[in-house]
C-alpha cells in the first residue's frame, strides 16, 4: 500500500518536536512527508522545507495558502501534522478539518478553552479524523498498566500519584534566546498555563489514561518561581476522582536534575502499578502482601496491548521514538479505515481528550487564583 500524503505545520529549522514527528511517521513506512508550512515567516518555511527534500511547490508560505491548495491537488495531503506553538493549533487544524483533510496535532490541544470548544466542533462538523498525539499513551508497559487496571489486578483504585518534572527553565532562558521557552512562557502563544499546560497536560492525560477514573474535582497552587517569568513553572494538583479514588499531580520545570521525569503510581486495594518513563521498558507490579514483580516490555506475563505496541524482542530498549510512531502506526490504521468509511476501536488521543487537557488547565489556574479553592473542571 502506498504511503499516506502527509503535510506538516511547524517543524522548521530549529524546531524540535517537528522532528520527532517525522522520525515516528516513518518508523512503520506508513507516512510520507509531502508538503509543509513548517515556520512563522514565508521564507523561513520555504528554506526548512527545502532543507527537508521537498519539491519546491509544495513548500508554503502559510497554512491557509497550503489548505487551499493541497485540498485542490490530486495528490494533495491526506493528513498534516501540526506542531506549532499552541496558539497555532486551532487556526492550523480548522483550515484542514474544514477541507476533509484529517489532522495529527499536537499538545495542548490550544491555547483557550474557548478554542478548545470551537476545534471540538470542528472536528465533529469534518468528515476528517483528528488524533492528539499525547505521546505516552503509546508506549508497551503503559498499555500493560491500563489493562492490568482494566481487569481488576489492583483492585479498586484508591490512590494515584503523577508527576512529571524538568528541570530546563531553572533559569530565565526565555531572556537568552531560548525559543523554545520564549513563546512557552508568553501566556498569548502557550495559553493561562505554563508548566501546567505543556507538561502538567502529559502528567493528567497519562493518570486517566491508565486509570479510567474521572475526574470530579481539582485544587491547584501554580507557582513562578522564576523572577520576570509571565507563567507558572511549577505546580501542586490535588485530584478528587468520581467514586473517592484520590490524587496528586506534581509538574515542575524548575527541579534540577530533572529532565524528562514522568511517573505514575496508582494504588488499589489489591495492588499497586509503578511506571517512569526515564525507564520505559518495565513496569512494577506490587499485589499486596506478595514480592514485587518486575514485568517487561514484550516479555513474560505481556498483555496483548503490551505485545501489540512493542516491536521488538525484550531486553533491546525501546522509548520515546516508537511510542511516538505508535500513534502514527494506529493513526494510519484510522486513515486507511476511513477511506471505506470505517472506524475501527482504537485508543488513540481524541479531540475530547483535548478538550479535557484544556480544561484542566483553566481549571489549574482558576483554582490557584482562589488560593487552591477545590473546583470542577
Ligand atoms: N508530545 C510531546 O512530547 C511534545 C514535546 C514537545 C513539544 N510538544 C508540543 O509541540 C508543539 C511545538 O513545540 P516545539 O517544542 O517543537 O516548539 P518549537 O518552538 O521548537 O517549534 C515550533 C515551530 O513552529 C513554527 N511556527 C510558529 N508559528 C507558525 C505558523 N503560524 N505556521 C507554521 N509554523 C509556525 C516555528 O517556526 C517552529 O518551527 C507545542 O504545541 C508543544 O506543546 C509536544
Amino acid at each position: 500500500m502506498k504511503p499516506i500524503r502527509l503535510g506538516m505545520i511547524g517543524g522548521g529549522n530549529d524546531a524540535f518536536i517537528g522532528g520527532v514527528h517525522r522520525i515516528a511517521s516513518r518508523i512503520d513506512g506508513r507516512f510520507q512527508l509531502v508538503a509543509g508550512a513548517l515556520s512563522s515567516t514565508a521564507e523561513k518555511s520555504k528554506a526548512s522545507g527545502a532543507a527537508l527534500g521537498l519539491a519546491e511547490d509544495r513548500c508554503y508560505g502559510d497554512f491557509t495558502e497550503m489548505a487551499k491548495r493541497e485540498a485542490r491537488l490530486k495528490d494533495g495531503v491526506e493528513a498534516v501534522a501540526i506542531v506549532t506553538p499552541n496558539h497555532v493549533h486551532y487556526p492550523a487544524a480548522r483550515e484542514f478539518l474544514k477541507r476533509g483533510i484529517h489532522v495529527i496535532c499536537d499538545k495542548p490541544l490550544t491555547s483557550t478553552l474557548a478554542d478548545a470548544k470551537k476545534l471540538v466542533a470542528a472536528a465533529e462538523k469534518s468528515d476528517a479524523l483528528f488524533v492528539l498525539t499525547h505521546n505516552y499513551t503509546g508506549y508497551p508497559m503503559v498499555r500493560q498498566a491500563r489493562e492490568m487496571v482494566r481487569q481488576g489486578d489492583i483492585g479498586n483504585v484508591r490512590v494515584v500519584q503523577v508527576e512529571y518534572p524538568q528541570d530546563w527553565l531553572t533559569d530565565p532562558v526565555e531572556a537568552d534566546g531560548s525559543k523554545q521557552a520564549e513563546w512557552r512562557t508568553d501566556p498569548e502563544r502557550s495559553g493561562a498555563g505554563g508548566c501546567v499546560g505543556d507538561i502538567g497536560t502529559h502528567a493528567y492525560n497519562l493518570a486517566r489514561f491508565v486509570t479510567g477514573l474521572q475526574l470530579e474535582s481539582l485544587a491547584a497552587d501554580l507557582t513562578t518561581f522564576v523572577e520576570g517569568r509571565r507563567l507558572d513553572d511549577n505546580v501542586h494538583v490535588m485530584l478528587r476522582f468520581d467514586g473517592g479514588a484520590k490524587g496528586m499531580l506534581w509538574s515542575s520545570q524548575v527541579a534540577p536534575g530533572n529532565e524528562n521525569g514522568l511517573r505514575l503510581r496508582v494504588y488499589g486495594d489489591k495492588g499497586g502499578l509503578e511506571w517512569a518513563q526515564e525507564d520505559p521498558n518495565y513496569l512494577w507490579f506490587t499485589p499486596f502482601g506478595e514480592p514485587k514483580r518486575l514485568l517487561t516490555r514484550n516479555g513474560a506475563g505481556a498483555t496483548a496491548g503490551n505485545q501489540g505496541a512493542s516491536r521488538i524482542p525484550p531486553g533491546h530498549p525501546e522509548g520515546y521514538l516508537e511510542g511516538f510512531a505508535n500513534i502514527y502506526n494506529e493513526a494510519a490504521d484510522l486513515i486507511v479505515a476511513a477511506r471505506d468509511g470505517k472506524m475501527p476501536d482504537h485508543l488513540l488521543p481524541t479531540v475530547q481528550d483535548g478538550l479535557e487537557g484544556v480544561a484542566f488547565i483553566d481549571a489549574c489556574v482558576r483554582s490557584s487564583k482562589r488560593d487552591a479553592a477545590w473546583v470542577k473542571l
